[in-house]
């Protein structure tokens, strides 16, 4: 190949890249989705418009600027822009959680038991109200969970997702990894208001006035899932192999049984606030719990609590 032609194209590979395209291709991040509640009160006494820079490098890109968190004509809140970062020790602990968090497959792959990264269901790099935010978790740790009966550290809730979600093993409490994430996570939330946190946090319930059926969420599956997540639920790979592009809904490359997302309503929760991509908030509440609980019923890896001996004991509680 010519020099010229050779320097052209490798001028072009950083927008390859979403974490290394310079500001000016980025600028098109700035749209506003339609159902992300706008500001529109006194133009002059409106809190600065933060955007999200950095488009989620795995995944489509869900795109968040900002949130009202409780009264919407009182509390907004934006999670602060990583290209605000200071370049030091600190900013660089957040960025690595960062990294982990919306790449887990390349920076912390032998934790990893499936094919999925962390941002594939806390979206808009955990920043998505309506997918479990790390802004709006945080802050509230150490928590009673119904899960174990007991008050969780924020490490101990993080290594519940490494197994069940991500089917694999957690990095130690004292791990690099897992300093990283708590970083991220507590740099996520500077300035939250603490009025928000319970309005913003997990997933908004879903109540549907017939019970969940498999068969009618087949259908919804397949007239509105399987184009992204495949016919077979096994998602679809990126050509140069280096993850999903659409994670995988069930198989071994799957959450975990026992995952939150496992569970009929949790998985309800999200799907209906976050899927079918782009058009979120589409489905009825019915229709997303019949296909949580389609979900439900496909194979996936193992229950993490359940061994050989589970066979002659009670099973664990769900969720
Ligand atoms: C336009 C493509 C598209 C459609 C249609 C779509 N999804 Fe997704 N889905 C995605 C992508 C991409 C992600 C990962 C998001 C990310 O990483 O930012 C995802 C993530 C998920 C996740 C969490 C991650 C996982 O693999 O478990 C679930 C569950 C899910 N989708 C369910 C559904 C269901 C149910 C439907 C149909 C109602 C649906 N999706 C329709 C693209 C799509
Ligand atoms: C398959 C989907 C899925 C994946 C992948 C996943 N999570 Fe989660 N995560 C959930 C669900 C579902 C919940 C909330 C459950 C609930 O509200 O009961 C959750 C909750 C959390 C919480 C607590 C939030 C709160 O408000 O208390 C943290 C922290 C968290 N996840 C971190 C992670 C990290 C770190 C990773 C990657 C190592 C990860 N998650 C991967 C589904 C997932």
């Amino acid at each position: 190949m010519r020099a010229p032609a050779l320097i052209f194209l490798l001028s072009l590979t950083p927008m390859l890249n979403g974490s290394a395209a310079p500001d000016a291709v980025l600028i098109e991040a700035v749209s506003i989705e339609p159902d992300v509640p706008t500001w529109d009160g006194d133009a002059d006494d409106a809190p600065p418009t933060r955007l999200l820079i950095e488009p989620p490098r795995v995944g489509m890109s869900t795109r968040q600027t900002e949130t009202f968190v409780a009264d919407p004509d009182e509390i907004k809140f934006a999670p602060p822009r990583l290209a605000d970062l200071p370049d030091n020790a600190w900013g660089k602990q957040v960025k690595y959680g960062r990294d982990l968090f919306v790449d887990t497959q390349r920076h912390a792959r032998r934790y990893v038991g499936n094919g999925l990264n962390c941002v594939n269901c806390h979206l808009s790099e955990g920043r998505m109200v309506g997918s479990a935010p790390l802004w709006a978790g945080y802050p509230l740790y150490p928590l009673y969970r119904g899960k174990n009966l007991r008050a969780n550290s924020y490490q101990e809730r993080i290594a519940d997702c490494f197994r069940f979600s991500m089917a694999g093993t957690s990095p130690t409490w004292d791990s690099p990894e897992m300093a990283a994430l708590i970083a991220y996570s507590q740099w996520l939330s500077t300035n939250v208001p603490t009025r928000g946190l319970m309005a913003a946090r997990g997933f908004p319930g879903v109540k549907a006035p017939r019970e969940a059926s498999h068969g009618r969420g087949k259908i919804v599956y397949q007239t509105q899932c399987a184009v992204c997540h495949g016919a077979n639920g096994r998602g679809v790979k990126r050509a140069d192999g280096t993850g999903y592009q659409f994670p995988p809904l069930w198989g071994w490359d799957s959450y975990a049984t026992g995952a939150g997302m496992d569970k009929l309503t949790t998985g309800a929760a999200f799907i209906r606030a976050n899927m079918p991509l782009g058009k979120r908030n589409s489905l009825t509440p019915q229709q997303a719990l019949d296909v949580s609980f389609y979900l439900k019923i496909q194979s996936r890896p193992w229950d993490p609590r359940i061994g050989w001996f589970s066979l002659f004991i009670e099973g664990p509680a769900d969720g």
